[in-house]
């Protein structure tokens, strides 16, 4: 949610800011700005939409500068407008401030700043709050005018400085909100998330909670709540910069789709040993501890939340421990059960979902050991961690998750069997057999993404309806979730996932003469129970899609029409049976003329409650 980016060095600052902000716009993409220093002033454009509107409206030659931060919007307090785009300055224009997060007592300092100080405030953000507590700190040092501003801010945050009078200083500051600071030569950066800094820089310095960090072009100094000055290790990013790139795909959804076999390799051959066995790096949980856990909660927000459902149905199945799988935002309202015997699973891909991390801080706080599941290396989720299972997707970029949402699922499985096996719920026969079967799924989503073009057909056929319900059972439930929400998002067709059993006990009053019904039929032990629930959409009239294992032709007779994923066992059908559902996401968008990587209304990582 919101990203940020800042430079100081000899470079053109305009060229990478707004490069850096074209990478971040997943973060999202409803207004931009950019701060300059030039000619001993600091001067703001800022407009609403897209950055290439903020490209237009600093396309001046003259606009230019060696220091500067910029911003891309995802509006929280105010309406995406062009006054209440960032950067927000103070009165006198002297200090420009970008900022990702939500300050919760800007109402105080408003009224404060109003009061005591006379301030006017010309924007409805609670970030222009922060550019006049800096003016007013300001007594010829930008460094402690900040720390004193953020003494009195309450909320969330990842903010980035400048300031006239300092024009060789650019300050950031981290609660709560993710930070890097790219290390060049002779040059240096400020960013939300990796991607914006690939073509620069390789070396980072991952900021952490209540840190100040000051940047000159030649130096990166890193500050405690106590002004006191931090070493940091450099962290390197073994991503090359064409993985934060479309790679000639027309969108990055398409891209990350077809990204999902090398993904899975990846996630899969750092855990399997040649022998079998599951070497989690990142986890230290004991056999005793696997032993001692007498429940397990999985807690995520939207699809991370699907592939728990998953992670459910597996750790059941392979390890024995009863499992409970929760939204994160309804999580930390109950009285969950939690104590120093349960293991707390928390997906996300960004690490940084603020639902997720307040239900990972309440499990904790009662006392759970805390394992979580995320794509993006050092994300708050990750470093609040006792454990960390990293997927190593790579960058995701499109809103919609794809290849995340694939190596969650493998993630869970491996951890599933890993617990399993040592707990001796598996023998090594069968830990073996399953972790080949695991092994064989890459080659297997190969073959679906050659399915591209006959489920393109299909959305073609298919992409003007207005209402869509998606059904299975067991597993395939899971996946009907995570169908329908992939359509939802990016096509915005009315779209509804239901246990293909309760159909009867309300849905179905919904279907009549040729409403879509997409049908996961993989599961051979619920087979013929999920035949009689499409005949009985069928009878209605429904249009039927259904989705099934290759060897599995009975399907035929009853559906409209069959898209077939290679034979796997019933367990791990959740993986290759999503990938046609993906696609059929994207070419009905696609089809509907929709803005597929950065739908309306969202963003990539939700930081806000
Ligand atoms: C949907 C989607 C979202 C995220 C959710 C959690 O395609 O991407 O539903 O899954 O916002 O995000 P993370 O995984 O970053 O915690």
């Amino acid at each position: 949610m919101c990203g940020i980016v800042g430079y100081i060095g000899n470079g053109s600052a305009k060229e990478i800011i707004i490069d850096g902000l074209k990478k971040l716009e997943y973060r999202g993409y409803d207004s931009a700005g950019i701060a300059l220093y030039i000619d001993g002033e600091v001067q703001v454009r800022k407009c609403t939409g897209r950055i290439s509107n903020l490209e237009l409206a600093a396309a001046d030659p003259e606009y230019d500068s060696h220091i500067g931060i910029g911003h891309t919007r995802w509006a929280t307090h105010g309406a995406p407008t062009d006054v209440n785009a960032h950067p927000h300055s103070n009165t006198e224009g002297t200090v420009a401030v970008v900022h990702n997060g939500i300050i919760e007592n800007y109402a105080e300092l408003k009224q404060w700043l109003s009061k005591e100080h006379g301030i006017r405030f010309v924007s409805e953000t609670d970030t222009e709050v922060i550019a006049h507590l800096i003016g007013i700190y300001y007594d010829g040092d930008l460094t402690d005018a900040v720390f004193r501003a953020v003494d009195m801010m309450r909320g969330s945050y990842a903010i980035g400085v400048v300031c006239s009078h300092e024009p060789d200083k650019l300050v950031a500051v981290r609660k709560d909100s993710p930070l890097i600071a790219g290390i060049g030569k002779g040059c240096n950066f400020i960013a939300s998330d990796i991607p914006a800094l690939l073509k620069h820089v390789r070396e980072i310095y991952l900021i952490e909670n209540n840190e100040t960090v000051v940047l000159t072009k030649d130096h990166i100094t890193i500050y405690n709540q106590n002004r006191e000055e931090v070493k940091r290790d450099v962290f390197h990013v073994t991503w090359d910069a064409a993985s934060a790139e479309k790679e000639g795909y027309e969108h990055f959804m398409l891209k990350e789709i077809y990204d999902q076999p090398k993904a899975i390799e990846e996630t899969l051959n750092r855990r399997l040993l040649p022998d079998g066995r599951i070497r989690l790096d990142g986890i230290n949980l004991t056999r005793e501890d696997i032993e001692n856990f007498s429940r397990v909660y999985i807690v995520a927000c939207g699809t991370a939340y699907h592939a728990g459902l998953i992670g459910k149905y597996a750790i059941e199945k392979f390890a024995q421990i009863p499992v409970e799988v929760d939204v994160a935002s309804e999580f930390r309202y109950r009285e969950p059960f939690v104590d120093d015997r349960t293991l707390f699973i928390a997906i996300s891909q960004s690490g940084e979902t603020l639902d997720t991390l307040a239900a990972l801080r309440e499990a904790k706080a009662r006392g759970a050991r805390v394992l979580s599941v995320v794509n993006v290396v050092g994300s708050s989720v990750a470093r609040e961690s006792d454990d960390v299972f990293y997927t190593w997707a790579g960058p995701e970029i499109a809103v919609a998750s794809t290849k995340a949402y694939t190596t969650q699922l493998i993630s869970m499985y491996l951890l599933a069997l890993h617990m399993g096996s040592e707990k001796g719920c598996l023998t090594p026969e069968q830990r073996n057999e399953l972790t080949a079967e695991l092994m064989g799924l890459p080659a297997k989503i190969s073959q679906i993404l050659k399915l591209d073009a006959e489920i393109e057909a299909i959305a073609k056929q298919l992409y003007m309806k207005t209402q869509v319900f998606f059904i299975g059972r067991g597993t395939d439930c899971a996946v009907s979730y995570e169908g329908s929400l992939k359509l939802k998002e990016i096509s915005y067709i009315n779209s509804f996932a239901v246990a293909a059993g309760e159909l009867k006990h309300g849905t179905i009053a919904l279907v009549e003469q040729d409403t879509l019904v997409v049908a996961l039929a993989t599961q051979g032990k619920l087979f013929k129970k999920m035949l009689s629930n499409i005949q009985e959409v069928k009878a209605r009239g429904a249009y039927v899609v259904a989705v099934a294992q290759e060897s599995c032709k009975q399907l035929e007779a009853h559906a409209d029409c069959v898209i077939y994923i290679p034979d796997c066992r019933d367990e791990f059908t959740p993986i290759p049976a999503v990938v046609p559902l993906q696609f059929f996401a994207y070419h009905v968008a696609r089809f509907r003329g929709c803005d597929i990587d950065k739908p309306k209304n969202l963003a990539k990582s939700v930081t806000v409650e």
